[in-house]
């Protein structure tokens, strides 16, 4: 028998309780701070996501402004400054030196943020790596003058520690700024986030001071806010056993219909009376007296009832037309734009919304496609391996839009491709918030909406394959003007230049390529267009009906069945 060396009264005086604030201290790369580079982005990007949340969320355009600074060898200092409706003066410190706090985390709608994490990660990173106080600058639009902090976190009690509080003359009107000493390392990809940020936040200006001096400015492309998304209660489909247990704990509601109605979104009285009819209980049934059985009476009976789809006034998808907007200014030179949205859906009662947008051609390289991940308007620039996005890409048969693909990988081509979620929750794989969780009901949705933008992107790509095509053949014509006009010429007794002349004009009367690249003027030359363009679809096994079949067809057989293509 092994020596015996503590007993579990020994041990038990070992237990302690452990602040949330030292485990991340202890685990900083679960927050996304396991190398300098990506340290230096995330407080970036911390920053920035709560401005974008601010203002959005006071109803002003952001005009945000950040700089970053070497301070020596791997220190940096970085400032984010937002005009936003700034932070009132009690919650400065709690806001950026108490880890588990925020205004986000309770509340159902779409926001950049979600935990209250974000930005206290960031002071607490500061601190660890450099020391250094986090200064605050924060003035309302009531506040006289700017109220200045300097913060540390206590790990200990993860509470906030005021090294230095002032009231300073205002240098703005409202808003927030942030400034933290970090070590990290610099790299373009604070660029490359901007840039992301800007396409899925058309109506940000954000103006960017790079160490070396170098200011960049990411315009609006457009210049109102988009609608704000309002506040939603869970949606029936997929809520669990434990979520309504709690949410039968707290509610006032007096009767199940009551409970039903009031606590989940897209519930009327006629479906809370239905779901009860289904599981067979009374309607007017206490919450309080619903045991085990009848919640998963309940949780069946909603699966069976068919439930309004959730609203999508808590969303706020980028939008078809800004998306477009948003890319073409991006990327001037790209030959095809196209964007898709698609119908709300819901995992675990969560709405949420896939956006898709295709970049093609110009500039682009013919190589692995760049996949810009963005979730509620942030991009996300790390784990792609471990993302639902990239899992649904990889999914696509890409082969059918015709872009090479080996299989299980990303397409190969001159692409860009954007995917967007829009949610009430996102379901991040980790705190650092870098990659979507592959939910099936996700992944689904996703590949549906690239496929409706690949098949835009192949009719695109067989269009302009026809153009070549048709080119190609002019160019034959012509080639043989040459040799024809000298036998007509011998035959005739013409001048040839003249005869050779008049047969290039002829081609060039009679064979027109209009915009959708189809060739006009030679009898038979449209259709023979047309058999190609056709070619690549009638060779693939199941192409998707037509719009209105589409329709016809959602009305005939559950979602699944109609609308899964692969
Ligand atoms: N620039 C700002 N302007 C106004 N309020 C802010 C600003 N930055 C932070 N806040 C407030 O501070 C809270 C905490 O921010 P923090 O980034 O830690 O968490 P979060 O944004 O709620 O969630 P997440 O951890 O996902 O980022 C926010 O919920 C917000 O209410
Ligand atoms: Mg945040």
């Amino acid at each position: 028998m092994a020596d015996r060396k503590k007993t579990a009264e020994e041990m038990a005086k070992e237990q302690k309780e452990i602040s949330i604030s030292e485990f991340f201290e202890k685990n900083k790369h679960l927050l996304g701070f396991d190398n300098p580079t990506k340290a230096l982005l995330m407080c970036a990007k911390e920053a920035v996501d709560n401005a974008l949340d601010a203002c959005q969320e006071a109803g002003i355009v952001p005009d945000i402004v950040i700089k970053v600074r070497q301070l020596k060898d791997e220190n940096y200092r970085i400032s984010i400054q937002d005009n936003g409706p700034g932070v009132v003066k009690e919650q400065i410190p709690k806001v950026f030196g108490k880890l588990l706090y925020g205004s986000k985390f309770h509340t159902l709608k779409q926001n950049r943020g979600q935990q209250g994490i974000g930005i206290s990660a960031c002071v607490l990173y500061s601190q660890l790596t450099t020391g250094a106080n986090t200064r605050v600058w924060s003035k309302t639009e009531k506040d006289k003058k700017t109220h200045y902090y300097e913060l540390q976190i206590n790990t200990r009690k993860n509470e906030p520690e005021i090294m230095k509080e002032e009231m300073q003359e205002p240098t703005f009107e409202h808003g927030t700024k942030i400034e933290m000493d970090v070590s990290g390392r610099y790299r373009k990809w604070v660029e490359d986030y901007l840039k992301q940020t800007s396409i899925a936040n058309p109506f940000a200006k954000i103006s960017y001071t790079a160490p070396d001096g170098t200011r960049t400015t990411f315009p609006r492309s457009v210049n109102e806010l988009p609608k704000t998304a309002k506040e939603m209660n869970p949606h029936p489909y997929g809520i669990e056993f434990g979520i309504i247990q709690r949410m039968l704990v707290g509610t006032q509601s007096r009767s199940l219909v009551a409970f039903l109605t009031n606590e989940f979104s897209s519930v009327g009285n006629q479906t809370a009376k239905e779901i009860c009819k289904v599981a067979k209980l009374d309607s007017n049934m206490k919450p309080a007296d619903l045991g085990r059985e009848h919640i998963e009476k309940v949780l069946t009976a909603i699966q069976k009832v068919k439930i309004q789809r959730p609203p999508t006034d808590c969303l706020s998808p980028i939008g078809k037309e800004s998306l477009e907007e948003s890319l073409k200014k991006e990327f001037p030179t790209a030959e095809f734009v196209i964007s898709r949205s698609r119908d709300p859906d819901v995992y675990r009662g969560f709405p949420f919304q896939i956006e898709i947008g295709i970049v093609y051609g110009g500039n682009l390289k013919e190589e692995t496609i760049e996949l810009m991940r963005i979730a509620n308007r942030v991009p996300l620039l790390y784990q792609a391996g471990a993302c639902a996005t990239t899992e649904a890409v990889k999914d696509t048969d890409w082969k059918r839009y015709g872009l090479n693909q080996q299989s299980n990988a990303l397409p190969v081509g001159k692409m860009i491709l954007i995917v967007h979620m829009a949610s009430v929750w996102v379901p991040f794989v980790s705190e650092s918030k870098e990659a979507i969780a592959p939910y099936p009901e996700i992944v689904k949705e996703m590949k549906l909406a690239i496929q409706d933008a690949g098949r835009e992107l192949s009719r695109y790509l067989s269009g302009k394959r026809r153009v070549g095509e048709q080119k190609r053949r002019i160019l034959i014509f012509e080639r043989y003007s040459t040799e024809v006009a000298e036998a007509l010429s011998n035959m005739t007794g013409k001048e040839k230049n003249d005869i050779e002349k008049k047969l290039k004009s002829f081609i060039g009367e009679r064979v027109k390529i209009n915009e959708q690249g189809e060739v006009e003027g030679i009898e038979g030359a449209k259709d023979e267009g047309e058999k190609e363009a056709k070619m690549p679809q009638s060779t693939e096994k199941k192409e998707k009906p037509k719009k209105e079949e589409q329709q016809t067809l959602k009305a005939k057989k559950p979602k699944e069945e109609s609308e899964e293509e692969e």
